[in-house]
């Protein structure tokens, strides 16, 4: 069966409610938002899924920490990120929460054609487990006999729990892998999961036997479904997996799931091995970005250099948060988070060349032109066309340097026409302003994905029959 070609779904990681939203998570989200902002515009039907992962021990013991019931717990935590994504102009199509029934449901049906079709077996685990991760890790992984990341000792886990036969679907994965059906962005990213199968992996274990908060196993109720494995699910239970055949044809398979490179396996290796065996295809691309530091340093609650967005929003505003976390570094790559070079570049790109790139031509067209001008073509057709390739490409700082560049280009074409002199003259005045008032609606438009209420303000402001200079875009701060 193939998809209606306008479709476009996206995905984020379904996060963790253990913690407060932070500058990780936004990154992920915001981008994912420009994307899908950027498909809608070309008259796509998208679908744009991002959500909480509510399960498992972690979230189970920072619910009995907060001391509230972990449904209370999930539920507060659920709606916190709802607050933040708003405050941040996310426009998701659908909240996916693990604690959902729909999801329940599917995770059932989908467990349950595996293990009757003599997938998931039985056996023993022995291993050393860390919850911060939630998940396994070997003697070879710990310093000093702690997980690296959460400098905790992992717990020594002997449990019988049922295992999803993997390697039987790994060369599955690696064919769709190689043929291009399951597209893994960047290369980099690709190769170190190929690299992953070359080395060799084990069957891995999909119940919990010591958890109690999570979804029971259908066919053995004192087993819970491991959080992971259910996670993953989410992206099609969200999309009436077993219940909603239409549904899911519409959207699956997914168009790209997004994330940071530290849950591609998850992502690349098990979740497409258990779509093959239960006879889906696998999503079709998955794209990891790399991970950031904060002034150069791993962002940590220990450290103290966390960032909430919450107080980027209130210093720079969405709109400017947006663009100033995506603007940092190439998307895609690892990266630093300098606080110091987010206020230098809020003035630099966003006062200084934006906003004062519209602020003289809608100035100069209400002085010189009493606020009338009829739009010209401009000679920067090519350069907005590049940006929009790189939006397509996902380039989102590429598409962004882009769009400085035709404000660059734009504030030199001011400086040598010279519409001042033009407009004593008497002659090329309307020339110039109208060859710019189209650039300002291009350029409104190649930003509405980024900034969608600056955007929106310009594409306005410039297809006014009446243009009149206004309140600066971006005031200093
Ligand atoms: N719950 C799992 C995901 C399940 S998806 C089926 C999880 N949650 S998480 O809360 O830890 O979120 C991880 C994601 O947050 C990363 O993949 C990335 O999208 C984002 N990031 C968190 N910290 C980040 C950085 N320092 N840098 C880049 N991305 C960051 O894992």
């Amino acid at each position: 069966m193939t998809r209606k070609p306008s479709t476009f779904f996206i995905t984020t990681p379904i996060y963790y409610v253990n913690d407060r939203p932070h500058v990780g998570h936004a990154y992920t989200t915001i981008a994912a938002d420009v994307i899908a902002r950027f498909h809608r515009a070309n008259g796509e039907h998208v679908r744009f899924l991002t959500g909480t992962d509510e399960h498992g021990a972690k979230i189970a013991e920072s619910a009995e920490k907060a001391g509230k019931t972990p449904k209370k717990f999930v539920d507060e935590k659920a709606e916190e990120f709802k607050g933040i994504w708003k405050s941040l102009d996310i426009s998701y199509d659908t909240f996916s929460r693990t604690t959902s029934p729909r999801h329940r449901e599917a995770v059932s049906i989908f467990l349950q054609k595996l293990y009757d079709q003599g997938d998931i077996y039985r056996g023993e685990y022995v291993g050393l487990y860390c919850v911060g991760c939630e998940k396994f890790l070997t003697e070879k992984e710990l310093v000093d006999g702690l997980c690296p990341d959460h400098k905790r000792e992992p717990q020594v886990l002997k449990e019988q729990n049922y295992f999803f036969r993997f390697t039987k679907y790994l060369p599955k994965v690696a064919a769709a892998i190689e043929s291009g059906d399951l597209v893994i962005e960047p290369q980099e990213r690709r190769n170190e999961v190929l690299a992953l199968i070359e080395q060799g992996l084990e069957d891995f274990s999909v119940s919990r036997e010591s958890v109690k908060w999570g979804i029971p196993i259908p066919w053995d109720k004192k087993h819970v479904c491991y959080v992971w494995v259910e996670a993953l699910q989410n992206y099609i239970s969200d999309i009436g997996y077993g219940v909603d055949p239409e549904m899911f044809r519409t959207w699956w398979p997914a168009d790209v799931h997004l994330m940071a490179k530290e849950i591609l396996k998850f992502h690349a290796l098990f979740w497409p091995a258990l779509l093959i065996a239960a006879g889906e295809r696998p999503p079709q691309k998955i794209f990891a970005h790399g991970f950031f530091t904060i002034n150069n340093q791993k962002m940590s609650k220990t450290i103290g250099n966390v960032i909430r967005p919450e107080a980027m929003v209130k210093t720079f505003g969405a709109d400017a948060t947006r663009y100033l976390l995506l603007s940092q570094f190439p998307f895609g790559q690892d990266g630093n988070i300098d606080e110091k070079r987010m206020r230098e570049k809020y003035h630099a790109d966003l006062s200084n060349n934006i906003g004062n790139l519209v602020s003289r031509t809608s100035q100069m067209i209400e002085k010189f032109l009493n606020g009338s001008v009829r739009p010209l073509k401009h000679a920067w057709e090519k350069d907005v066309e590049t940006v929009r390739e790189k939006l397509q490409r996902m380039d989102l700082y590429g598409a962004l340097a882009g769009v400085m560049k035709l404000a660059t280009l734009g504030n030199q074409f001011i400086d040598t026409e010279k519409p001042w002199i033009q407009a004593k003259s008497g002659a090329g005045v309307d020339r110039t302003l109208g060859k710019l008032v189209t650039l300002m609606v291009d350029v409104g438009k190649l930003l509405t994905p980024f900034m969608p209420s600056i955007g929106e303000r310009m594409i306005q402001q410039f297809q006014s029959s009446t243009i009149i200079k206004s309140d600066p875009l971006f005031p200093r701060l």
